[in-house]
């Protein structure tokens, strides 16, 4: 860990993050699979790109059968990804393009080829061995608890044929849950926090956070237990390496995410799941309706913590957290492809979700960046890459980088044959077509656009840390807000229809003061006391700093 390292402690705040998994980036063993010397190679693309913080989907070893989310080996790293030195590299290369990096605490669950699985399986029923999971004699224990996994997985119970007993788990059969009523498996996870935080980390996603302990008679989600749990997580935390990020992947509405906020004594930031779906569904019935219902419905949080925002990642995009309506409705707007859905989501990355739509990705990328909260990129939507939903489970949305038009689209130099996945090469996304290098050469590419927003929300601390009200626009196919903060005020009015339309806002609050769009730091027209008459285009969108007189 480099010792003049620093960070402010609400780094995350400003941040934006780049979501990625070593092996999809750049290989550079040549064996068809990325590694982190790839990783380290791409970092100054990263840092032109503007992003802050790089997180790093599961490297640890692990059978992949969960594409890393099944851990056998919490302190080390996959032998394909590289050694424990490169991945202490890849740490100070990154901090010093100041950049931020955080890691997955896959703390709800292990792979059944954990050693710990595999010494609890044959030792004595009530050992602490044993008890590292969760075990019962009959399947009726926690009956009626969801299932995650719908496509794959019946029950949340698979019996072990060595312990005479079942074991559960929330995920994949060959995930058991860890036991957290035990208090060794909490003592070994702090061990595994510390472990990753000295060697210079600045945070973690906690996986699958809300389902750490059961309870007979409840759904076994969001229990005041597994709050304990995360308050001492945090605890340790704070005393050892205060500014570290905890991140937790709570999929739950907002008023269950928000006690993972506690009272600023839990996580720091949560994923925002539930308005994810709804951005898109507003966007498809060109209606602001669902966007402004879920945030009017998201609770106040603590001010030191924040919101994690996203279009998409490396999951299909759950719809678990809206209506059986709106699930349908969303089915039927985004997921008329046969093969698309998967378990209760849509397996499909940013691009072909709206049609490789330019506009669109644009204007969804314009909410993204200027909604309360941390943006969060998955890798390749940057310029625009599609994916497969051929592929099994979510291995469409997980495929190599697109560098360039070259063999293996520039990610790597094996044989095809040996890639852990073949590049996206249809005539619309394939690498030929969207590729880093091209879109690098070309002004007016999805990558550049990106970067220049990156750059201005950059500018601009309001968009992270300030507050948000939306105003009526007269027109329910446009969305008008205002971010606010310190001596700072943006006017963001986005129009979510294809065809071009006018709004009228009440700005009288801000008469005198001059919209200047941000764009082009163009100074629109004086805001005066009658309502102020704007023209969108279709999926336009103006972002205005309102500037005072003098
Ligand atoms: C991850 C998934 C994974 C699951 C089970 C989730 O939270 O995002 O990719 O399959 O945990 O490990």
């Amino acid at each position: 860990m480099d010792p003049s390292y620093t960070r402010d402690f609400l780094w995350y705040k400003d941040a934006i993050i780049y979501e990625t998994h070593v092996k999809a980036f750049l290989d550079t063993s040549g064996d068809g699979v990325g590694d982190f010397a790839g990783l380290i190679e791409k970092l100054d693309y990263l840092e032109d790109l503007g992003i802050t913080c790089l997180w790093l989907l599961p490297f640890f070893p692990s059978p992949l059968r969960d594409d890393g989310y099944d851990v056998v080996d919490y302190t080390g790293v996959h032998p394909s990804y590289g050694t424990l030195k490169d991945f202490r590299r890849l740490v100070d290369e990154a901090h010093r393009r100041d950049i931020a990096v955080i890691i997955e605490l896959v703390v709800n669950h292990t792979s059944d080829q954990h050693p710990w699985f595999q010494l609890a399986r044959s030792a004595p029923a009530g050992s602490p061995e044993r008890d590292f999971y969760v075990w019962s004699d009959s399947e009726a224990k926690y009956k009626g608890v969801r299932i995650i996994f719908t496509d794959t997985e019946r029950s949340n119970w698979t019996w072990d044929p060595v312990a005479g007993a079942y074991y559960w788990h929330r995920f994949f059969s060959h995930q058991p849950d860890l036991n957290f009523d035990n208090p060794r498996v909490l003592d070994a996870i702090l061990e595994v926090l510390r472990y990753w935080l000295e060697m210079g980390i600045d945070g973690f996603r906690l996986d699958a956070i809300p389902y750490l302990v059961e309870r007979d008679g409840t759904s076994c989600e969001n229990l005041p237990e597994t709050h304990e749990v995360i308050r001492r997580i945090r605890a340790d935390v704070e005393r050892t390496y205060p500014g570290c990020m905890l991140l937790a992947e709570a999929n739950q509405w907002p008023a269950d995410v928000r006690p993972y906020f506690g009272d600023g004594d839990e996580c720091h930031m949560a994923f925002h799941f539930p308005l994810m779906p709804r951005i898109f569904m507003a966007l498809r019935r060109e209606d602001v309706e669902p966007i402004q219902d879920i945030m009017q419905r998201t609770p106040a949080i603590p001010e030191s913590c924040q919101w994690g925002l996203f279009l998409r990642n490396h999951d299909e995009l759950t719809l678990e957290m809206v209506t059986d309506m709106e699930r349908d409705y969303m089915v039927l707007a985004y997921a008329r492809e046969p093969g698309t859905v998967l378990n209760v989501g849509i397996r499909r990355r940013l691009a072909p979700l709206v049609d490789n739509g330019r506009h669109r990705i644009e204007l969804l990328n314009s909410l993204l960046f200027s909604f309360p909260g941390t943006p969060i990129i998955y890798y390749g939507d940057e310029i625009g890459m599609g994916d497969d939903v051929r592929r099994p489970d979510r291995d469409g949305v997980r495929t190599p980088m697109q560098w360039s038009s070259g063999v293996n689209a520039g990610f790597s130099r094996a044989d095809p044959a040996a890639l852990y996945s073949r590049p996206i090469d249809d005539p619309v996304y394939g690498y030929p077509a969207v590729n880093v290098q091209a879109q690098l050469r070309d002004p007016s590419s999805l990558l550049h656009w990106m970067r220049n927003m990156i750059r201005l929300r950059k500018q601009f601390r309001v968009f992270g840390r300030g507050s948000m009200e939306f105003l009526s626009a007269g027109n329910r196919k446009v969305l008008a807000y205002v971010r606010r903060w310190e001596e700072d005020t943006i006017l963001c009015v986005a129009n979510l229809s294809r065809h071009p339309q006018p709004a009228e806002l009440d700005l009288s609050e801000f008469a005198g003061a001059t919209p200047v769009e941000m764009l082009g730091y163009t100074p629109f027209r004086v805001i005066g006391r009658d309502p102020y008459v704007l023209t969108l285009g279709g999926y336009g969108f103006y972002w205005f700093e309102l500037r005072q007189r003098g």
